[in-house]
């Protein structure tokens, strides 16, 4: 059962709660993969999407699970609201409140924007991402895809490689990943390893060492958008650093997990043969998104109830 009203970080999730989500969330991925077996559990509920920035994979995905479930869902298309006429967040949430809205889904790129709606609405508020603070969703299929093959987190060496300081994927992950009992080490530039050291997290400047004996080895976009400058010397230089390619990973377990958020910049974060490898489950993460957001919505909506 999810303690709050709404789903806003893993910082606050129990670990309890996170693997509640999961159990859920494998009973969803049988839905996915036989759509004869999806119930119409949330008929009467209305999910509405506020992206204030781009997505593929998590916008898609939610609205997919809200109808794989029965919900309506309506995207407020931010492009063309009245957001564009000046109102404000609070203003936007109270008035779909008044429509009888049961779930928000925001992404925004300001830390808290988020925490705030949740604050001013009846409605269920679920992050999709804020700023460079935290990603919930997209850490719990993440551990739901780690858990799928590894199948326990005690002791589990993962790497997270990349623009660790501008990453809301990397601190929910920190967040998540420390609280079932894996070891996380976030290498980078050292321009880019800002704040998570601060939480006790073993960091370094050098992807070899990241990856040396690594069970998983996750890397992340370079966050443009988020950098007032830019923090390394050009990307040729990134990619030559910090960059994963087949001969790093060889360093790595021979079964280590090759995952990623995407968007995947190809040839930067990643060789094409890291991302397209065997240990690759780029892809398979998609899917695992897919059945996390299923099960979010199913135990917000009916209080817990295992499927
Ligand atoms: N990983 C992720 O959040 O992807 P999108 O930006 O496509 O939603």
């Amino acid at each position: 059962m999810l303690k709050h009203k709404d789903v806003l970080g893993l910082r606050e999730m129990s670990k309890e709660e996170i693997l509640e989500i999961l159990d859920v969330a494998q009973e969803m991925k049988k839905r996915i993969d036989n759509p004869k077996l999806r119930v119409d559990e949330l008929k009467h509920t209305t999910v509405v999407t506020l992206f204030y920035e781009n997505s593929t994979r998590t916008k898609t995905s939610f609205s997919l699970a809200g109808k794989y479930l029965g919900a309506t869902v309506q995207d407020l298309g931010i492009a063309t609201s009245s957001v564009n006429k000046g109102e404000s967040l609070i203003d936007t949430g109270k008035t779909l409140d008044q429509m009888g809205v049961h779930v928000m889904i925001m992404r925004n790129s300001l830390t808290g924007a988020p925490h705030v709606l949740a604050r001013n609405v009846d409605a269920h508020v679920i992050n999709a991402g804020d700023g460079a603070n935290e990603h919930p969703t997209q850490a719990l299929l993440d551990l739901y895809t780690i858990r799928d093959y590894k199948k326990n987190f005690e002791g589990l060496k993962v790497a997270i490689i990349g623009d660790i300081s501008h990453s809301r994927v990397a601190r929910s992950n920190v967040f998540g990943l420390s609280k079932l009992g894996a070891e996380v080490t976030l290498a980078g530039p050292s321009t880019m390893l800002g704040g998570l050291g601060k939480l006790g997290i073993k960091t370094t400047s050098s992807i070899k060492e990241a990856v040396t004996d690594a069970d998983v080895v996750m890397g992340l976009r370079i966050q443009f958008e988020r950098q007032k400058t830019i923090s390394f010397p050009g990307l040729e230089e990134y990619r030559q650093l910090f960059g994963v390619s087949g001969e790093i990973l060889k360093y790595a377990k021979k079964d280590v997990l090759v995952m990623h958020p995407g968007p995947v910049n190809r040839g930067i974060e990643f060789t094409t043969d890291v991302v397209d490898g065997r240990n690759s489950v780029i892809n398979i993460q998609v899917k695992n998104g897919l059945a996390v957001r299923m099960a979010i919505l199913k135990l917000l909506m009916t209080g817990g109830s295992k499927a």
